[in-house]
């Protein structure tokens, strides 16, 4: 515990104690993990698939829970929470998806909105904040729009815009661009660090390793559910090994 003394909590948004992820019955999907992000940092999470970055973001926002080890978010520990406490620290957090999750039978506005509404903002602040955010985000003319008529880049700015309508602290994205073509990835991307520049913390798994080259940011290695490199302790050189 003399690492939680020595480390100042205001600082960090994530900081994981040695934590082990092990799906039942016996698999061991991340190892020993010792990880702290601060507040306001743009990281990739990168790894072959199956290397255990879906895991790690799922046990952030607690999808699931650490088998060992402690998790702080915002100086909270989540290692262990009750069903309310659960809700409220979603809240604070963004996701975003590969495959964007976004209703197919509901507009572009509601999807946002709806984020909103369930969380106990009113109607019609939800749809303000909505209608902001989707303008915000270059869609002005795709309020209406329903989901399965827009591009894939057109539905993940959806997606994005649903994750930010919360005010979120922390916005954790699962490989955002897997089905995007380049332009679109690139521009997605863009989206992203825009947040990022609001002092937004961002977390992105990916295992395209032209991502982390194109785009110079923090990248944290898993292999085989461990940590295998940090660039901001290893340098920028790491990054030219990572070959997914
Ligand atoms: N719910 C689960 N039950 C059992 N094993 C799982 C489950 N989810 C993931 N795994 C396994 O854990 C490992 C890490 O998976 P995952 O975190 O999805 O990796 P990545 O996102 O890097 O591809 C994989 O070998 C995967 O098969
Ligand atoms: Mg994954």
């Amino acid at each position: 515990m003399e690492k939680f003394a020595r480390n100042e909590p205001a600082l960090w948004m994530i900081q994981l104690f040695r934590v082990s992820k092990i799906y039942p019955p016996n698999y061991p999907a991340l190892t020993d993990i010792h990880l702290h992000i601060e507040k306001g940092e743009f990281v990739f999470v990168s790894g072959p698939s199956g290397a255990g970055k879906t895991t790690l973001l799922r046990l952030l926002f607690r999808e699931e829970e650490a088998t060992e080890g402690q998790i702080i978010v915002n100086g909270r520990n989540i290692t262990r929470l009750n069903g309310a406490r659960v809700a409220r620290l979603r809240q604070a957090i963004g996701l975003v998806f590969q495959e964007f999750k976004l209703l197919p039978s509901m507009s572009a506005l509601e999807n946002v909105a709806l984020a909103a509404e369930v969380v106990g903002m009113s109607r019609t602040e939800s749809r303000r904040r909505a209608f902001h955010l989707l303008r915000e985000l270059g869609l002005k003319d795709k309020h209406d729009a329903r989901p399965p008529t827009l591009s894939g880049g057109e539905q993940q700015r959806v997606a994005i815009a649903r994750a930010l309508v919360n005010d979120p602290i922390l916005v954790l994205a699962d490989e955002p661009t897997g089905n995007l073509d380049a332009e679109m990835a690139e521009e997605t991307m863009r989206l992203f660090l825009k947040i990022h520049e609001k002092g937004t913390t961002i977390i992105i798994a990916t295992h395209d390793s032209g991502l982390l080259r194109r785009f110079q940011h923090r990248v944290v290695l898993l292999q085989r559910g461990r940590l295998m490199a940090d660039s901001k302790t290893a340098g920028r050189s790491m990054v030219s090994k990572v070959e997914p």
